[in-house]
């Protein structure tokens, strides 16, 4: 019988067999797959992995700091690389989502080259790739569809000439969780909703800039974090605000405002494959709505999405 117990016994044991001495290098990406995959490489060779977690100016508000130092506290080899600017420069001028998410893959490509060519004499590559993400072929859109697709370009960055090691390329979402409350690791990683590999930029409709994505981050951390004290955060599948590209008319005090709209989303699902807009208590949201205006300078009104998958999508682009 498939315990989480066993399935963390007999494979840190086939992992520390079959990789030796070697070393491997992995992308983190303070989700839960790349975390539990780290952790169990870490159980089986220690110091011999090399993790890495980049800063693409595109996470929450204070999440890179947050989850590198939950990482550290687990004991992991990291390294965070601050490419803010890299991936800024690279976006800059673009509006389309599907241009946006090229560029993003691109750039997150050269920074893990450069960061794994550092790892003298690395062998492997590991990766938190999850059943569902073999099996389904065509509608991955995470960092590793990205990857994927750059196999038909040719010249391949050197990182992706290693052997893959994909210790949990064989379970589902839910025993990766379960995999994860055996090995300890934080609720704070565990428990996260999914966050897209391109982050805010595509919850910025058009263009980026880090002026935007700073008003986002503030508006999307006061959205989260009433969630979170409601008692709500653990019963949506999803959440996040969006950045609108729409000024609109209000007034604050004595003076006429002309600023940007954020919209909140919020969605139950099970895959992610379809989804239902959650009906958050008004209460709530009237509380983050005032929070959001009156805290976030250039946000004057909030409005709240109410389609569910099929036919909208979860994020807006
Ligand atoms: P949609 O918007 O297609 O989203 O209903 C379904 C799920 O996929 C996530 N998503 C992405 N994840 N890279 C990712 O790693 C992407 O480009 C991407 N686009 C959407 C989305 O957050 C939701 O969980």
């Amino acid at each position: 019988d498939w315990t989480p117990d066993s399935f963390v016994e007999t494979t840190v044991a086939a992992l520390r067999e079959k990789l030796g001495d070697d070393k491997v290098v992995l992308g983190l990406s303070g989700g839960v797959d790349s975390s539990v995959a780290a952790v169990l490489l870490h159980q089986a060779i220690g110091k011999n992995l090399h993790c890495i977690f980049v800063d693409n100016g595109l996470l929450r508000k204070d999440e890179f700091e947050s989850v590198l130092e939950s990482y550290k506290h687990m004991g992991l080899n990291i390294k965070g690389v601050d490419a803010k600017q890299r991936f800024y420069d690279a976006l800059s001028g673009l509006s389309d989502p599907e241009k946006k998410r090229k560029a993003i893959g691109r750039v997150f490509i050269e920074v893990f080259d450069d960061e794994a060519h550092q790892v003298q004499d690395v062998k492997w590559l590991g990766q938190g790739t999850i059943y569902p993400d073999v099996i389904e072929s065509v509608s991955v859109k995470g960092p590793s569809a990205t990857i994927k697709s750059h196999h038909n370009v040719g010249g391949l960055p050197d990182f992706m000439k290693l052997k893959v090691v994909e210790p949990l390329n064989t379970l589902f979402k839910d025993e990766v969780r379960r995999v994860g409350k055996t090995l300890k690791i934080d609720d704070n990683i565990l428990g996260r909703h999914p966050f897209p590999g391109p982050g805010l930029a595509i919850r910025i409709l058009g263009e980026i800039t880090p002026e935007k994505v700073a008003i986002l981050q503030e508006a999307d951390a006061i959205y989260i974090n009433n969630l979170r004290s409601a008692g709500v955060y653990d019963k949506v599948w999803q959440a996040g605000a969006i950045y609108l590209p729409v000024q609109s008319v209000g007034v604050m005090g004595d003076e006429r405002t002309y600023e940007n709209v954020v919209c909140l989303r919020a969605v139950e699902s099970l895959d992610g494959m379809t989804a239902d807009w959650c009906h958050l208590p008004y209460d709530l949201l009237a509380k983050i709505s005032n929070e959001i205006i009156n805290n976030v300078k250039g946000i004057n009104r909030v409005v709240y999405d109410i389609s569910s998958k099929p036919p909208a999508t979860i994020e807006w682009e």
